[in-house]
């Protein structure tokens, strides 16, 4: 088995140590040769990387080498798989986000409405720069991207790269789902196989069955309405607001019961009700600075002055165990099966050949092989199609430089609707965003 070299892009990131957790516990499966730290900023990244040192001398010492560096030529010359996890503007820009939609009375979110749009545009700028440079120094590695907002990021990369075929953006969200179902279902997350479409943070599973071929979606959906829905993975079960999240699905499965919703759907089908749930001097951006990033922060200090990770509070959790079975599948040509973004392109032929959709693929060396999903009922198909004109706007304002077409996004999504609403946003974040935006005109 080849032993790879894999470089993690973002390693300043709050999932790094979870990612970590996850190489080792998966090592013989995805076994490394190198493990290499990129990052711009070289305090962010050495936390993390002085922890997860002695991690993988007390884990991981077959690995015959780990390190990190700012030098792009340094991390990507002879990379077989780049791991990317960015987040431009940190979350500092994420909470301006939150806060500017907010106090316009619209969903303040990091991914879905008007937080989606100003990340989207500063993610694009950097994750293209990011694929050059990547490109530079190793042509062939596999380029494995869940930087957010991922839809918009997706469809951004393909415009720019349209011919790079080992480019992949996933996202755990479907799979972290599957792990509240597998719960209910009282079997393991990876027996289960899932139907799903649509686009990212933006889908539906339409059916689940067993590796057998049982189909358990009608036992699920009344589990579900009849004992409730609770986030399962170890990173967000005990997170308030991802509680709160995991209900709110509940109810969408009771409103539309033909299929089972994404979590983020419930940005677009109540809009209203979860402005008025948020506090804009709380957003959830805060939470995660005191939450998430502050435990990752401490656990990392308490790991370097110990001098050891055996007192650590790590833990494996599906975002990391997710990408890492993702990259085993390519590597290794094992052709499992994962919801991952990839190009419409006659899979559901009454949408746009060029929307990036999510949907089930076989992961094998030569690429994302998705299954055939077939038409959509009329219902889905008029959301996606307003959502996907939305997202493809935020990507034309970006190459285009075009304020008017940012107005025509906002003007599109279901958490905004109003004209004017969309006019003073858009001017609000085109201020907010001076140095991480392109100039607009
Ligand atoms: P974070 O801010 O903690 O970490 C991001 C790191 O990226 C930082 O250390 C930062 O310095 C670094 N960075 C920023 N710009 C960079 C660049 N141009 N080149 C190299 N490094 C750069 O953020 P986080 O909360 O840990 O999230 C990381 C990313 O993963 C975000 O984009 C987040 O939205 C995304 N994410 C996606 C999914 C998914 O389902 N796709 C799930 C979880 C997180
Ligand atoms: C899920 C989504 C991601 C999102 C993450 C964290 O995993 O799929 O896209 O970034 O949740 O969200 P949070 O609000 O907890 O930072
Ligand atoms: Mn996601």
């Amino acid at each position: 088995m080849k032993k790879q070299r894999l470089v993690v892009a973002g390693s300043g990131s709050t999932y790094t140590m979870g990612m970590m957790m996850s190489l080792i516990e998966e090592k013989d499966r995805f076994p490394l040769k190198e493990i290499v730290f990129y990052d711009i900023d070289e305090q962010r990244q050495e936390r993390n990387a002085k922890a997860t040192e002695i991690l993988l001398k007390e884990r991981y010492p077959e690995l015959e080498s780990f390190s990190y560096t700012t030098d792009k030529a340094k991390a990507f010359e002879g990379a077989d798989f780049v791991f990317v996890q960015i987040r431009t503007g940190g979350l500092a820009m994420r909470e301006q986000d939150e806060q500017i939609a907010l106090r316009h009375g619209v969903v303040g979110q990091e991914t879905c409405g008007p937080g989606g749009m100003a990340y989207g545009i500063r993610s694009i700028k950097d994750m293209i720069q990011l694929v050059k440079d990547i490109r530079k120094y190793s042509g062939d590695a596999w380029i494995l991207n869940y930087t957010n907002p991922a839809a918009i990021v997706a469809v951004a990369l393909e415009r720019e790269f349209p011919n790079d075929q080992k480019l992949l953006n996933i996202c755990d969200m479907p799979i972290a789902i599957m792990i509240s179902y597998a719960k209910l279902l009282e079997v393991n997350v990876w027996e289960l196989v899932p139907e799903y479409f649509g686009l990212n943070h933006f889908g539906w599973f339409t059916k689940i069955y067993d590796k057998e071929g049982n189909d358990h979606t009608e036992r699920l959906k009344n589990l579900i309405i009849e004992t409730g829905f609770t986030p399962e993975d170890t990173e967000i079960a005990n997170d308030v607001s991802w509680q709160k999240t995991f209900e709110q699905a509940r109810k969408m499965l009771i409103d539309f019961p033909e299929f089972l919703p994404n979590t983020y759907l419930q940005y677009y089908l109540y809009p209203n009700q979860m402005v008025e749930k948020e506090d804009p001097d709380h957003t959830r951006a805060r939470q995660v600075i005191d939450g998430r990033q502050k435990r990752v922060h401490d656990t990392c200090d308490k790991i370097i002055e110990e001098g050891t990770a055996e007192n650590a509070d790590l833990h494996v959790d599906i975002h990391g165990v997710f990408m890492v079975r993702a990259a085993e599948s390519l590597a290794y040509n094992l052709a499992e099966r994962f919801i991952v973004i990839v190009k419409n392109n006659g899979i559901i032929p009454n949408l746009p050949k060029e929307a990036m959709v999510e949907v089930p693929s076989l992961l094998t060396s030569q690429g994302p092989k998705p299954f055939a999903v077939g038409e959509i009922p009329l219902f889905y198909k008029g959301l996606i199609e307003g959502q996907l004109a939305y997202e493809q706007l935020v990507v034309d304002s970006y190459f285009e430089k075009s304020r008017q077409k940012l107005i025509q996004a906002l003007t599109l999504n279901r958490t905004v609707v109003n004209v004017d609403k969309a006019k003073a946003v858009v001017d609000d974040m085109l201020e907010a965003n001076k140095g991480y935006w392109p100039e607009f005109k």
